[in-house]
């Protein structure tokens, strides 16, 4: 039997990390091995993914020494950084840019480097639509992407470019379930208008990866963008109602109205809406619902993805948005 190869996880006990960690072992004749990373290997989500028969490594992306150990022998890493865990676009880009010099220096054969546009190629900085944040960004946590792939090529790493989409688990984690308004009405909010908006499970994202890393060489270089569907706010608060068996609206607001929602990141959020709703028809055409479905054949579209998860989704609390 051939050596399997390594794939080194960054954010292994995160979604997308996790989700690909989880596909290599639902694999185990695939010819692939798993070196989860993760800060703390005595975490339950550490330890969980252990108890699945991961190799589970202690590294952090701020010390360059114990990430050069965990890429050491791999064949393959999956790289992601970790914007809502600092806010910070300097800090993101020197994340991408120590994995990009890793992977080169640890001569990874083939690296999926998890990103997304870099907006001000749509919208310069000075195209006032939206506002500029923190003096030099769109959205902030996109251009920090997208901006990073050169780290990559400029190092020739050889890597495939996976643009990601919107987790459908936001509406768990991220407090995007649907709220009670002032009528006492259930209600999804999202600046969209009636634009679609490509989402996906996150899971999905690393079953994904899986099926670009288990094509070999064929997609190094390229970029490929992924969803599990495209829906309209209101295609969105159909499928809600459906699940939860009660009305669910759709609350259509202004991306300035967003914005000013005061949730900590709410102008990149704002920002980031606005930029899908306003190039919808790049966004979602460079998110290939049949392209997914390829490389990950269980890809859940969002009815499927609620009917297993609307237990988990905080619903009716808070006020809704308006
Ligand atoms: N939410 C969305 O809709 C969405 C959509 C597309 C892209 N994204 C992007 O996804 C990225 C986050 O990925 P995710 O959602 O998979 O992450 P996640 O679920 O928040 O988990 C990230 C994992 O990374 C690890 N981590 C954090 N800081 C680290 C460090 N300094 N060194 C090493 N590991 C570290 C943590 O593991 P340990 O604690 O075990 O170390 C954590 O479990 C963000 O940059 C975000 O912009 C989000």
């Amino acid at each position: 039997m051939p050596e399997k190869k390594i794939i080194a996880v960054v954010g292994a006990t995160g979604a997308q990390g996790g989700g690909l960690v989880r596909a290599i072992l639902a694999d185990p004749n695939g010819g692939f091995a798993v070196r989860a990373i993760t800060r703390n290997v005595n975490s339950d989500a550490a330890k969980q993914l252990a108890s699945l028969g991961a190799e589970v490594v202690a590294a952090d992306v701020y010390d360059h020494e114990s990430i050069r150990q965990a890429f050491d022998g791999a064949y393959g890493a999956f790289c992601v950084t970790f914007y809502w865990a600092h806010f910070s676009p300097e800090k993101e880009i020197a994340e991408a840019k120590m994995l990009a010099e890793v992977a080169k220096e640890s001569n990874v054969k083939h690296v999926i480097w998890s990103t997304l546009e870099d907006t001000r190629n749509w919208i310069p900085l000075d195209d006032n639509r939206m506002p500029t944040l923190q003096g030099k960004y769109k959205v902030p946590h996109f251009d920090t992407k997208g901006s990073s792939d050169a780290f990559f090529r400029d190092l020739g790493v050889p890597t495939t470019f996976l643009l990601t989409s919107f987790y459908y688990d936001n509406f768990i984690n991220f407090g995007m379930g649907p709220q009670r308004g002032p009528d006492g009405k259930l209600a999804i909010t999202f600046p969209m208008g009636d634009k679609k908006l490509p989402a996906i499970a996150a899971e999905d994202i690393g079953k994904c990866a899986y099926g670009i890393f288990k094509k070999g060489n064929e997609l190094i270089g390229e970029t490929i963008g992924i969803a599990g569907q495209h829906l309209t706010g209101s295609e969105m608060a159909a499928e809600f109602t459906r699940a939860l068996g009660q009305e669910v609206h759709y609350n259509s607001i202004s991306p300035d109205a967003y914005r000013e929602l005061g949730f900590p990141g709410a102008d990149d959020i704002g920002n980031m809406f606005q930029f899908k709703r306003d190039f919808e028809e790049y966004f979602t055409g460079a998110r290939d619902l049949s392209v997914a479905r390829s490389l990950n054949p269980e890809l859940q579209d969002f009815r499927t993805w609620l009917s297993r998860n609307i237990a988990r989704i905080p619903v009716g609390e808070g006020e809704a948005t308006a």
